[in-house]
C-alpha cells in the first residue's frame, strides 16, 4: 500500500493510473475506520483495479460548537485496517496541505440541505461538498463509495456529481449494523454502557415504522409519531428529529408513495446518533 500526505504526489500518481486505463474506486473518510468503512473498501475492491482511501478530518464541515478537536483519530490503526482490506493508495493529508490558504471559492449546496441534519448543522454540507470537490480533483476516481447511514450526504453528493458533471459513478453502500441493530459509527464510543444498551431502539423504531407502512399506513405524521413514541419510551436520548421525505430529493410528502426515507437523529449525553431506512412504498 502506498501512503502519501501530499496533494501533488497523489494527483500525479492517480493521473498515471488513469493513463494506464485503470479504474479507480475512491473511499473518502474522516478516519477512525470501522466496519462501515470496511464495507465501502470491500465494495470498491470488488469493482475497481485500484482502491484509494482518504483519511482527512475536514474542519470545514464542523460547526463552531461541534466536535472537530474531539473527533477520534488513530492514523496508524487506519493504515493497518486499510492495508488489511486491500487498499492500494492511502491519502492522509494535513489540514495545512488541504487548505494552505483561505479558500477563495467555496461550494454552496442549495437543495436537499434544509432538512434532517442539514437544518441543525448550517454550512455542514457546504464543507462536505467543498472538500469532496477538492478530493475528486485530486483522486480522479471512476467510482466513489459512500455509506447509506448518512443518506442525506449521499443525496447531496448525488447533486454535486450531477451539477458539476464529475465523471464519477456514485455507489451508495447499505448501512452496516452491530448484531443488535445499532448502526456502526465512530461516535458510538462516546456512549455510556447504559446508553449503548438503549441505542438499538433507534433501528427498532425504524423497523416498526416500516412495518406500519407495510401494513398500509400512509400518513407521514402518524409514522413519525410512532417512531418518536418508541424512542422516547425506550431511551434517555433527546430527539433531534424524526422526518420522512421523498428520496433522494428530500422533499416532504402528503401521502407516502415511491422511494421514501425515514430518518432519525437523537442526542445522548456525549453522542449524537443518526439512523435511517429507505424503502419503496407502492
Ligand atoms: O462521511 C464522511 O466521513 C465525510 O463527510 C466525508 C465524505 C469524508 C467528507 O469529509
Amino acid at each position: 500500500m502506498i501512503v502519501t500526505t501530499k496533494v501533488q504526489d497523489m494527483q500525479t500518481m492517480m493521473q498515471q493510473y488513469r493513463l494506464e486505463g485503470k479504474t479507480i474506486g475512491f473511499v473518502p473518510t474522516m478516519g477512525y475506520l470501522h466496519e462501515g468503512h470496511v464495507a465501502l473498501i470491500k465494495k470498491a475492491r470488488e469493482e475497481n483495479d485500484i482502491v484509494a482511501l482518504s483519511v482527512f478530518v475536514n474542519p470545514l464541515q464542523f460547526g463552531p460548537n461541534e466536535d472537530f478537536a474531539r473527533y477520534p483519530r488513530d492514523i496508524e490503526r487506519d493504515e493497518r485496517i486499510a492495508k488489511e482490506n486491500g487498499v492500494d493508495v492511502f491519502f492522509c493529508p494535513s489540514v495545512e496541505e488541504m487548505y494552505p490558504r483561505p479558500l477563495s471559492v467555496q461550494v454552496v449546496v442549495k437543495e436537499r440541505v434544509d432538512v434532517l441534519c442539514g437544518k441543525s448543522r448550517p454550512g455542514h454540507f457546504d464543507g462536505v461538498a467543498t472538500v469532496l470537490t477538492k478530493l475528486f480533483h485530486i483522486v480522479m476516481p471512476t467510482r466513489a463509495y459512500f455509506g447509506m447511514k448518512d443518506a442525506q450526504q449521499v443525496a447531496v453528493v448525488d447533486g454535486l456529481i450531477r451539477d458539476f458533471h464529475f465523471p464519477i459513478e456514485l455507489v451508495a453502500v447499505p448501512t452496516v449494523r452491530e448484531e443488535d441493530g445499532l448502526a456502526k459509527s465512530s461516535r458510538n464510543i462516546y456512549l455510556s454502557p447504559e446508553e449503548r444498551k438503549e441505542a438499538p431502539a433507534l433501528y427498532q423504531a425504524l423497523q416498526r415504522a416500516k412495518q406500519a407502512i407495510e401494513n398500509g399506513e400512509r400518513h407521514p405524521e402518524t409514522v413519525c409519531a410512532l417512531v418518536k413514541d418508541y424512542i422516547q419510551a425506550n431511551t434517555s436520548a433527546e430527539i433531534d428529529y424524526v422526518e420522512i421525505y421523498a428520496y433522494p430529493e428530500l422533499k416532504p410528502l402528503e401521502k407516502l408513495r415511491g422511494k421514501v426515507i425515514i430518518a432519525v437523529a437523537v442526542r445522548f449525553a456525549n453522542a449524537r446518533l443518526i439512523d435511517n431506512i429507505v424503502m419503496d412504498v407502492k
